[in-house]
């Protein structure tokens, strides 16, 4: 058995408020659990979005109930509450901008709406963007510009890592994540029925992909963006973007560990080291998985505690397998069962 640190998400959508029967605050955390995670970041495109005080206690009442493991929620930057969630930082994940069109209501696509939120929210947290291709160019321009840190969700593009390594080379405070999906698939996927293929960012090229692999140090956190819709919706004639991913990532990874692609300290790296300094994270004491390395199985949807019923890596053969979480003192998953109730879950933005 191999001792890791419980891991951390960075980008998760549970769909509570508003969408319960694709995920909610517990399917959603007993996912995590399996997958390893003892902490995520929710983003903020539920129903309503989270992107004042009522909505936000909206949401963190429900996780209060319902999560089984540790959590913080995001805010979302609108047209007119740059000053609103800027009060509301110490108990939010931090901000997250969508600059480009994705499932939800929150893009904002005037720079001058991105302006008020650049300058008020506060530096010691993050800007998280949804920023694709030349609006990532903005965002990182804008990182310079008003010298604050920014994030910058789910790259999938060759010329983004290119731009964020000559960033970073430059000191422009940007920090990047990448989704495994990102790193294991490409658009030209056969297989999967099309709606099923539908994500934001689209899946890319193997020239894509090739650079994502190429650069890894430039890739501060791997991030799942667990993005829940039902099988029906999948399938259905407007499929809505989104793929589950967090009981697969680490089984994944492990595997490219196994083929060396990848190390275990790349793992310790990106999905806990980097996105608890990203994010200002506390420690969370005495919390730890257990994984055998050894483990060798089908990825199956069946097995899943997410509630959308379905994976893009279904039949996939991984080696890797989680066995065990302990996440502040107690045994919180073991060997396919959830052994913490509702509720035990805590806000990591909450005093202690
Ligand atoms: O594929 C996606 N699904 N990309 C996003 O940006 C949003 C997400 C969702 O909420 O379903
Ligand atoms: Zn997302």
């Amino acid at each position: 058995m191999l001792k890791l640190p419980g891991l951390i998400d960075p980008h998760v959508h549970f769909r509570e408020p508003g969408a319960t029967r694709k995920e909610d605050w517990d399917t959603g955390t007993s996912a995590a659990l399996a997958g390893g995670f003892t902490v995520v970041l929710a983003m903020p495109n539920t129903k309503p979005p989270i992107f004042d005080a009522q909505t936000l206690d909206i949401a963190l009442n429900a996780a209060k109930l319902k999560a089984r493991c540790d959590y913080a929620q995001y805010l979302g930057a609108g047209p007119d509450n740059a000053e609103i969630v800027a009060s509301l930082a110490d108990k939010a994940a931090a901000l997250k901008m969508y600059l480009d069109m994705t499932f939800g209501e929150l893009r904002l696509d005037d720079m001058t709406l991105w302006m008020p939120h650049f300058e008020k929210y506060p530096k010691e947290y993050p800007i998280v963007v949804h920023a694709e291709s030349r609006s990532m160019a903005a965002a990182i321009l804008f990182a310079a510009i008003y010298n604050r840190p920014v994030h910058i969700a789910h790259i999938s593009l060759k010329e983004e890592i290119l731009l964020i390594k000559a960033a970073k080379e430059k000191g422009i405070k940007v920090t990047c994540e990448v989704c495994p999906h990102h790193l294991f698939l490409t658009q030209d996927l056969s297989g999967l029925r099309s709606g099923r293929k539908e994500v934001r960012p689209r899946l890319a090229t193997q020239k894509d992909v090739d650079a994502l692999w190429e650069n890894l140090n430039i890739i501060d956190c791997f991030a799942t963006d667990h993005a829940p819709h039902t099988l029906e919706e999948k399938d259905s004639e407007n499929p809505p973007p989104g793929f589950p991913g967090l009981e697969t990532a680490l089984p994944l990874f492990l595997t490219a560990v196994s083929e060396s692609r990848l190390t275990i300290p790349d793992i310790i790296e990106k999905m806990y080291t980097n996105p608890k300094k990203i994010f200002h994270l506390p420690e969370q004491l005495e919390t730890s998985i257990e994984v055998d390395e050894d483990a060798k199985y089908k990825i199956t949807a069946a097995e899943q505690f997410t509630r959308c019923g379905w994976t893009p890596f279904e039949g996939w053969k991984v080696k890797g397998r989680v066995s065990r979480v302990v996440l502040r003192g107690r045994e919180a998953y073991r060997d396919g069962k959830i052994l913490v109730e509702a509720g035990y879950g805590r806000n990591i933005r909450d005093a202690l």
